[in-house]
């Protein structure tokens, strides 16, 4: 799949249905995700691959209610780092956007894969770093819930059976890209 497909076939979906997750397939998309450029080579990002029936239902109690959709995925993937990990130059902390940066191609790569990944904030960070045995001092960024999409969106509640018709829209260019200085 071309790079360029890939980027805008992802889409933050939320119909799923269940496909097994191989361990193969994670570290092909773990390997992708390791190429990401980071700060003095620092590869500041933990990821944890949740596929066990166990591990998720632990992980499904940690989510807030809107996002009711993800106990359908068939993976979460949990992504943690921490300031320490990274480059710390003057008041620029690298850790959130170097793992940013993997994490986008890892996402990428899940896509090439023909499923959906996508990102949650809406999850309580405590409970779930509790769930996984993530260290205290680590930052649990995400979570990505990752799945094969379904045409049968029936389990999704009204606004989000709306929102899986139809692509998210974006700014257009003048109103985040400048030529030659800021115009803010
Ligand atoms: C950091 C981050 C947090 C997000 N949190 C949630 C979330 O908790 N629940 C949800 O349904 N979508 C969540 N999203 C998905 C965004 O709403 C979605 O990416 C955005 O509306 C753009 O749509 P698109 O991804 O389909 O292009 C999150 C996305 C990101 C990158």
């Amino acid at each position: 799949m071309e790079l360029k497909y890939a980027i805008s076939k992802r889409r933050a979906l939320r119909a799923f249905e269940p496909i097994e997750i191989l361990d193969e397939m994670i570290k092909e998309v773990a390997e992708t995700a390791v190429r990401a450029a980071s700060c003095a080579n620092k590869q500041p990002w933990r990821f944890v691959f949740v596929k066990g029936k166990e591990a998720l239902s632990k992980l499904h109690e940690t989510l807030v209610s809107r996002n009711y959709w993800a106990k359908d995925a068939s993976m979460l993937i949990a992504v943690s780092s921490k300031k320490e990990l990274d480059c710390v130059v003057g008041n620029r902390e690298y850790y959130l956007f170097d793992t940013g940066m993997a994490t986008a191609q890892l996402m990428l790569a899940i896509v090439e894969k023909g499923l959906v990944a996508h990102a949650m904030a809406g999850f309580n960070s405590e409970l779930a770093k509790k769930a996984l045995n993530i260290p205290e001092d680590m930052n649990l960024i995400t979570l990505i819930a990752v799945g094969k999409h379904s045409e049968d969106f029936s389990k999704l509640g009204k606004k989000h059976q709306e929102t899986e018709k139809i692509r998210s829209t974006r700014k257009p260019f003048e109103e985040y890209a400048y030529i030659d200085e800021f115009k803010g």
